[in-house]
């Protein structure tokens, strides 16, 4: 397999190369949550050498926004500065992809200032320093979340986007609703494994219908899912082979995994070597395409990610530190400095608080803009 040679997702959607760029939030869109120029000048510098660009978290109703400065799908007075997004993108020869987001539970509670606002599966906060208790869902909002979610995916397809990824991963809302942790519903939508994979099986169903409805041109349904959680209870490897058993019989276009590391095994069992992402195949049995993530920096990282049954490649760090990464991995150069003037301003400082980790996979982080 040469990740640098055309690859059909579809056979009606070819991609110039394996090479995805990963979805990143970057707490840079206007006050009014609208694209900013910052946004629009960092994803057009990105595009240029990647197969497809999955843009950051983007949520799809009032009560789905996480982070500060969050672009957002929530009405339809954001298509036309979304819009330029997608051109922007897609004339460099990318793909263009909305990743479709609901925080759930995980929402930064300062942005709220009705704490009712904060909802969840169930009412049980997450492990972390300075969450809220959420408020559980009612089934008639759960309904209507669903309906939001397909409207924000009809304003995708107006704004000129190829297509969406659910953001079923890094524990936001549809995370919440699979995981026995954050569900603990009695309804149709908790209780079993099966049931708390109800609200993901109905949202891809009614997502897909309007893109049968709505798409005129090809347009993909991907959808990005993390496999373990490390609280108890929590999600499980068996219950995440449990969950792709169930997607790859959808109609998704391909399946994205968010992992640290794209070779690493069970978090939660650690006798157990065998990377996740075989586990994965074995299930999936590469009925869906399969993107991998996680650490792919080099050229060998690349082959080897390919070899354990990924079928397309998604860079992070790497494409933030190097707007041009996917020329310069073809090449085998090393990836070196974090460049400013490539990154919109609140990203660039909220990453430099992290410059160790940078620092760590040997990339220089410049002080000058701090
Ligand atoms: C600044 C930053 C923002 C991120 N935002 C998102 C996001 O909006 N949605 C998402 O699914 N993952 C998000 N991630 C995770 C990345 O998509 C990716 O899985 C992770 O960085 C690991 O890949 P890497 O080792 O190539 O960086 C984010 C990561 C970073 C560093």
């Amino acid at each position: 397999m040469n990740a640098f040679k055309p690859y059909p997702l579809r056979d009606d959607f070819t991609l110039k190369n394996r090479l995805v760029m990963a979805p990143m939030t970057t707490y840079s869109s206007q006050d009014d949550f609208h694209v900013s120029e910052e946004e629009l000048h960092y994803y057009k510098l990105r595009s240029k050498t990647m197969g497809m660009v999955i843009i950051a978290a983007t949520s799809i109703n009032d009560q789905a926004q996480a982070f500060d400065k969050q672009i957002t799908l929530k009405s339809d007075d954001y298509i036309p500065s979304m819009a330029r997004l997608a051109k922007a993108i897609k004339e460099e020869g990318a793909k263009a992809i909305v990743q479709l987001h609901h925080g759930g539970r995980m929402n930064n509670p300062t942005l709220y200032e009705n704490k009712e606002d904060i909802v969840s599966a169930s009412a049980v906060p997450a492990p972390r320093e300075g969450m809220v208790t959420p408020r559980a869902l009612t089934e008639e909002e759960i309904h209507q979340t669903i309906e939001d979610f397909a409207q924000a995916t009809r304003r995708s397809i107006e704004a000129g986007y190829d297509g969406v990824e659910l953001h079923g991963a890094n524990t936001y809302l549809l995370q919440q609703f699979f995981s026995p942790h954050s569900n603990r519903r009695t309804d149709a939508f908790g209780g079993s494994l099966t049931k708390r994979m109800h609200f993901i099986d109905m949202l891809i169903d009614r997502v897909n219908e309007v893109i049968k409805h709505d798409a005129t041109e090809p347009f993909i349904l991907g959808y990005r899912f993390s496999p373990e959680e490390i609280e108890d209870p929590g999600i499980t490897l068996n219950d995440t082979l449990a969950l792709v058993d169930m997607l790859k019989d959808k109609p998704l276009d391909y399946l994205h995994i968010s992992l640290g590391k794209y070779d690493q095994s069970s978090m939660r069992d650690q006798t157990d070597q065998e990377p996740i992402a075989q586990k994965i195949q074995t299930v999936l049995k590469r009925k869906i395409p399969f993107i991998g993530v996680g650490k792919i920096e080099t050229r060998e990282s690349i082959d080897h990610a390919l070899s354990l049954g990924y079928d397309l490649v998604a860079s992070g760090m790497p494409i933030l530190v190097d707007p041009n990464w996917g020329e310069t991995i073809q090449l085998n150069q090393p990836i070196k400095t974090v460049m400013p003037d490539t990154l919109p301003k609140p990203l660039y400082d909220r990453l430099a608080k992290y410059r160790e980790r940078f620092q760590q996979s040997g990339y220089e982080f410049p002080v000058e803009n701090d």
